[in-house]
């Protein structure tokens, strides 16, 4: 190719259009076609050949570059397309990688094409390249963080005003942080995407995002958050990916957890990503920044075409270092398997021997408790008890509960990890 780069852009929403306005700067970056969904769609920037045929781009010989950033798994077949027409591909979408990254990174390796892909994981931040490219000495035991930052403004706003979820979740979406259907915030998914995408290029291995567990936020109230508060801790959604002690197993998983005050993750608020890494040599890394937005989104965007081009100008090729090479998949433990501390929160009938019921089944199920807090009674006569227990097994604390509530008088409301 010459030193011009020909860019054939995929959706020109939130995104496509920051890609616009940075790349008029760049003499030697020409975006020479966009396929949309509506060409009637006011918009802030202005592009050529706005087309709805998404395969007109795909299969135009001029294009050495596709730039995805619609979003959604319908990309599938055309970037597949593209692929095959030896294009390379930047794109910015976790579902579509998480759910369909082993057809598409066995096609590109087949077409010695690169697939980048920083601003599908926490926005801004610059936390793929930095696994792939700096980090690739390290031999890592644990990647996790906050990585959808819908879900963390809901939490941190719940704290900070004492507000209900729904309410939060309201405020959210009138400015513009939630989505209409805030699903896949909320649930988790979007978080669940992301972890795949990061467990894959922190432990070279592929990874069944339908075997990770996923639990969003919809349960936790101001209640749990106050209590949370009172024990020391915060509530965050955390998505984390760890080695299995003694094994190459992997423990996947999205839910809340409760995270002490003196870990700086608890420090992150609103619509803030953070990546915490830990590795040999380089030990404990965290990356804070921007997981979303225009601009954010955009800088990694156009981070990862100066790369195909500073490349592709030089010698032809994309550097080995930005291919995918492992093609097996992980052994993703199940959630039973896991073992955590509990936070669980107990409404039990005002009666004798309650604490003791609860004791009991804790022995039953080698179930130690940390700390144990009730105060007074509520109005309509019930207690709330909230315990701490010590590490233990997923599947034993929830054969204790199960138990507990067999007695009838007692009810575990909401059950949350411990960071
Ligand atoms: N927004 C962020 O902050 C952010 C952050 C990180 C990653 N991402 C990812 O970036 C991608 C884009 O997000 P976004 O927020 O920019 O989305 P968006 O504002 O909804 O824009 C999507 C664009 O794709 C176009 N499109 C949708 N379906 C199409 C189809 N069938 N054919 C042609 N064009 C189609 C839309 O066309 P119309 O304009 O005509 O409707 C629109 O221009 C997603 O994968 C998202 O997960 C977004």
């Amino acid at each position: 190719m010459n030193n011009k780069l020909n860019i054939g852009l995929i959706g020109l929403g939130t995104v496509g259009q920051g890609v616009v306005k940075v790349l008029s700067s760049y003499d030697d970056i020409e975006i020479v076609s966009c396929a949309v969904k509506d060409l009637n769609k006011k918009r802030d920037v202005e592009v050529k050949n706005l087309t709805t045929d998404v395969y007109s781009i795909v299969n135009n010989p001029e294009i050495d570059v596709i730039v995805e950033v619609a979003g959604g798994v319908w990309v599938l077949e055309p970037l597949l397309t593209a692929i095959k027409n030896k294009k390379h591909i930047v794109t910015a979408n976790k579902e579509l990688l998480a759910r369909h990254g082993a057809q598409l990174f066995d096609c590109a390796r087949e077409n010695n094409a690169a697939i980048l892909f920083e601003a599908s994981v926490a926005g801004g931040i610059p936390i793929i390249q930095a696994i792939k490219t700096s980090l690739k000495a390290n031999n890592f035991d644990c990647v996790a963080g906050i990585l959808n930052g819908t879900t963390n403004y809901i939490l941190t706003k719940m704290e900070e005003d004492n507000l209900s979820y729904d309410d939060c979740l309201k405020n959210a979406q009138k400015l513009g942080y939630a989505e209409t259907d805030p699903t896949n915030d909320v649930e988790g998914y979007d978080a669940m995407y992301k972890i795949a995408l990061l467990a894959n290029i922190v432990f070279n291995k592929r990874i069944d995002a339908s075997k990770i567990y996923c639990e969003g936020i919809t349960k936790i109230s101001p209640l749990d958050i106050k209590s949370a508060d009172e024990l020391g801790y915060k509530i965050k959604l955390i998505a984390q990916a760890k080695k299995v002690e003694n094994s190459t197993d992997l423990d996947i998983r999205v839910h809340p957890m409760l995270v002490w005050k003196s870990q700086a993750i608890s420090e992150i608020k609103n619509a803030t990503n953070a990546v915490l890494l830990k590795g040999f040599p380089v030990d404990k890394l965290m990356f804070v920044g921007p997981g979303a937005g225009e601009f954010p989104t955009t800088s990694s965007v156009v981070g990862d075409i100066l790369q195909i081009k500073s490349e592709i100008t030089n010698s032809d090729a994309i550097l080995p270092m930005q291919t995918c090479h492992h093609h097996d998949y992980a052994n993703q433990i199940s959630v039973d398997e896991t073992v955590n501390s509990y936070y669980l929160r107990i409404e039990a009938q005002n009666k004798l021997g309650i604490i003791g019921q609860i004791g009991l089944a804790c022995q039953s199920f080698g179930v130690n408790l940390s700390s144990i807090l009730q105060k007074g009674i509520n109005d309509n006569g019930s207690a709330t008890i909230i315990v701490v227990s010590e590490d233990c097994r997923e599947k034993d604390i929830n054969s204790m509960i199960e138990t507990l509530e067999k007695t009838g008088d007692i009810k575990v409301v909401n059950k949350i990890r411990v960071m």
